[in-house]
C-alpha cells in the first residue's frame, strides 16, 4: 500500500471520531503492507495538534485499538489545522506540504469530506484549484460523504463541479452500506453459486423485500433531518444500492467499471414509481426496547408543523427481461421495534401443491434471508416433513453466520478506506448512479404524499403491513405458472 496523507475535513466531528479514525488505523495503518500514513485533521474549531491526537487516541481506545503502537502513531502522524470561520482551506495546503516533507511521505493525498453537505462545493473548488496549481508527485483522491446532492439538479451540479477538477477515477462517493461484507457477498452468492443464479429471476422469485429498520430516532439532529427526510436520507442511497446489487445482471468482469455499468442499467430499468405504492410516516411518542420515547414533533429542534417523513415504504418494479412483474418492496424508518437490515427473497411456491390438500398443512414458500444487521449472514428456509404419520410440513432453516465462520469482520468504513488507499472503486458510487437514483425518486420528492403518524416502537403506519404480506398484482404466483 502506498504511503499517503489523509486530509480529513470535519476532523472535529462525530463521524471522524466514531468511525473514520478507527477505520483508518485498522484498515490502512495497522497492516503488514502499510506504507506510512499520516492524518491532517481540518476544522474551524480552536483545536491544536495535541487536542486532536488525544481525541483520536481515545477513539482508538474506545474501539479496543489502543496500545503502544497506536500511541506512537497518534503522536508522530496526526496533526491539526484550523481553518477560518467560513472554512477557507488556504492554511491546510502549506501544512500538508510541510508534513509530507517532515514525514517523508510520497505526495499521495486522500481528501475526505466529512463535513456538512452545504460545505461540499466550496471545499471541492478550493481543493481542486490547489490540486491543479500544485506541482506535486503522487496521486490525489477525493472522498465525498453522503448525501451526494439533495435532488437531481443539485447532484448534477455537484458532479459537474467535481469533474471540473478531477477525473471520475479520483472520486470516491461513499455509501457505507457497500462496505459491508454481506453486501459484497451478495455478488459472490449470486455469481459464484450456480444453484442460486439459475433461479434468480421472475420465473422463480415471487417478490423481494428489503427492510432497513432503525430503533433510534433522529437523536438531536432533527434540525438537519427535517430538511432531508427518509426518502433522501435512506431510500435514494442505501436501499437503492441494495436493489441494484440484488437485481443486476452478471458483469462482464469483476471490476469497478463493469459492476457500476450493470447497476446503472438496473436503475434505468425501474419503472416510474406509482405514488399509490408509497407510504410515508412520522413517529409519535411511544415505547421501544423498554423505554419511553418522545415523538418526532416533540424534539426541541423539529418545526412544530413538520411533515417530514421518518418512515417510507414503497414498491417498485424493475421492468427488464429478468424481473418483469416481480415487486421489490422497500421499507425503512426510525423508531421501529429493532435495528435490522435484511433482504428477503421469496421464491415461488411449487406449481402443484402436492402437500396442501385436506389433512395436510399448507405449504409455505422458500425464503432466502440475507441479513446485514445486526448479524451478517444468511438463512435459507426449506420445507421438510415433520416426523410421524402423514405428510405434515415444517419450515426449517439453513443458517450461515459470517462472524461464526470467520471471526470479527472489518467495519464497512475500514473496508472502504482500504479501497480508497489502494485505488479500488468497486464499492463506490459512480456519478451516473447518483444521478439515475435521484432521477428515479425526484417525482416522489415533489409529490403530495400524506405523512401518517406511527407510534414509536411499531413497524410504521398500520396500512404498511399488507404491502409485505400480500401483493396487489392480479395473478397469484400459481396462476402465473398455470399460464
Ligand atoms: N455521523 C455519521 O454517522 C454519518 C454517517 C453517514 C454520513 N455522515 C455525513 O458525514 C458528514 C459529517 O457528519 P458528522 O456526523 O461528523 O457531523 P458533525 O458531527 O456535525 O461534524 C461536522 C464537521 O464538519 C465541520 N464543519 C461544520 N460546518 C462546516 C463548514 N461550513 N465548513 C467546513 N467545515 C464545517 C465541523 O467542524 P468545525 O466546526 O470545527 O469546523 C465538524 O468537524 C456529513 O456530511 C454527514 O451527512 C455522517
Amino acid at each position: 500500500m502506498d504511503s499517503c496523507l489523509f486530509i480529513l475535513l470535519g476532523a472535529t466531528g462525530d463521524l471522524a471520531k466514531r468511525k473514520l479514525i478507527p477505520a483508518v488505523y485498522r484498515g490502512i495503518v495497522d497492516r503488514e503492507d502499510a506504507g506510512r500514513v499520516a492524518v491532517l485533521g481540518v476544522g474551524r474549531s480552536n483545536w491544536d495538534d495535541q487536542k486532536l491526537r488525544d481525541t483520536f487516541r481515545e477513539a482508538l481506545e474506545d474501539e479496543g485499538l489502543g496500545g503502544e503502537a497506536a500511541d506512537v502513531w497518534c503522536d508522530e502522524c496526526i496533526a491539526y489545522c484550523q481553518v477560518g470561520k467560513d472554512g477557507e482551506l488556504d492554511p491546510i495546503f502549506e501544512r500538508a506540504t510541510k508534513l509530507e516533507h517532515e514525514l517523508d511521505l510520497s505526495g499521495n493525498r486522500i481528501y475526505y469530506l466529512a463535513i456538512p453537505p452545504s460545505a461540499f462545493e466550496k471545499s471541492i473548488q478550493e481543493i481542486g484549484e490547489q490540486d491543479e496549481a500544485e506541482q506535486r508527485d503522487g496521486w490525489t483522491r477525493l472522498v465525498v460523504e453522503k448525501p451526494f446532492g439533495h435532488d437531481l439538479e443539485s447532484a448534477q451540479q455537484l458532479n459537474a463541479l467535481v469533474h471540473t477538477y478531477f477525473d471520475e477515477e479520483q472520486i470516491y462517493r461513499i455509501d457505507h452500506y457497500l462496505g459491508k461484507e454481506t453486501v459484497q457477498n451478495l455478488l459472490v452468492f449470486r455469481f459464484a453459486n450456480a444453484i442460486f443464479e439459475s433461479v434468480w429471476d421472475r420465473m422463480h422469485i415471487d417478490r423481494v423485500e428489503i427492510t432497513v429498520a432503525e430503533s433510534i430516532g433522529v437523536e438531536g439532529r432533527a434540525g438537519y433531518f427535517d430538511k432531508s427526510g427518509t426518502l433522501r436520507d435512506m431510500v435514494q442511497n442505501h436501499l437503492t444500492q441494495l436493489v441494484t446489487l440484488a437485481a443486476m445482471e452478471p458483469p462482464a468482469r469483476f471490476d469497478a467499471e463493469s459492476i457500476r455499468r450493470e447497476k446503472v442499467k438496473v436503475l434505468h430499468s425501474i419503472a416510474p414509481i406509482d405514488v399509490r405504492d408509497v407510504i410515508f410516516g412520522q413517529y409519535t411518542a411511544g415505547d421501544g426496547e423498554g423505554e419511553e420515547h418522545e415523538g418526532y414533533k416533540d424534539h426541541e429542534d423539529t418545526p412544530p408543523d413538520s411533515t417530514t417523513e421518518t418512515f417510507a415504504a414503497l414498491r417498485l418494479y424493475v421492468e427488464n427481461w429478468r424481473w418483469q412483474g416481480v415487486p421489490f418492496v422497500l421499507r425503512t424508518g426510525k423508531r421501529l421495534p429493532k435495528r435490522l437490515t435484511q433482504i428477503d427473497v421469496y421464491f415461488r411456491s411449487p406449481p402443484v401443491q402436492l402437500f396442501g390438500g385436506p389433512g395436510h398443512c399448507s405449504i409455505s414458500r422458500n425464503v432466502l434471508r440475507i441479513q446485514l444487521q445486526p448479524h451478517e449472514g444468511f438463512t435459507l428456509g426449506v420445507e421438510v416433513k415433520t416426523p410421524g404419520d402423514g405428510f405434515d410440513l415444517s419450515s426449517q432453516q439453513f443458517h450461515f453466520d459470517y462472524e461464526n465462520a470467520f471471526g470479527p469482520l472489518p467495519t464497512a468504513y475500514e473496508t472502504l478506506l482500504a479501497d480508497v488507499a489502494t485505488g479500488d472503486q468497486t464499492l463506490f458510487v459512480h456519478a451516473d448512479e447518483t444521478e439515475a437514483a435521484w432521477a428515479l425518486f425526484e417525482p416522489l420528492l415533489d409529490a403530495d404524499i400524506p405523512v401518517q403518524d406511527y407510534k414509536s416502537g411499531t413497524w410504521g403506519p398500520t396500512n404498511v403491513a399488507p404491502m409485505f404480506v400480500a401483493d396487489r398484482r392480479k395473478a397469484t404466483p400459481e396462476e402465473e405458472f398455470a399460464v
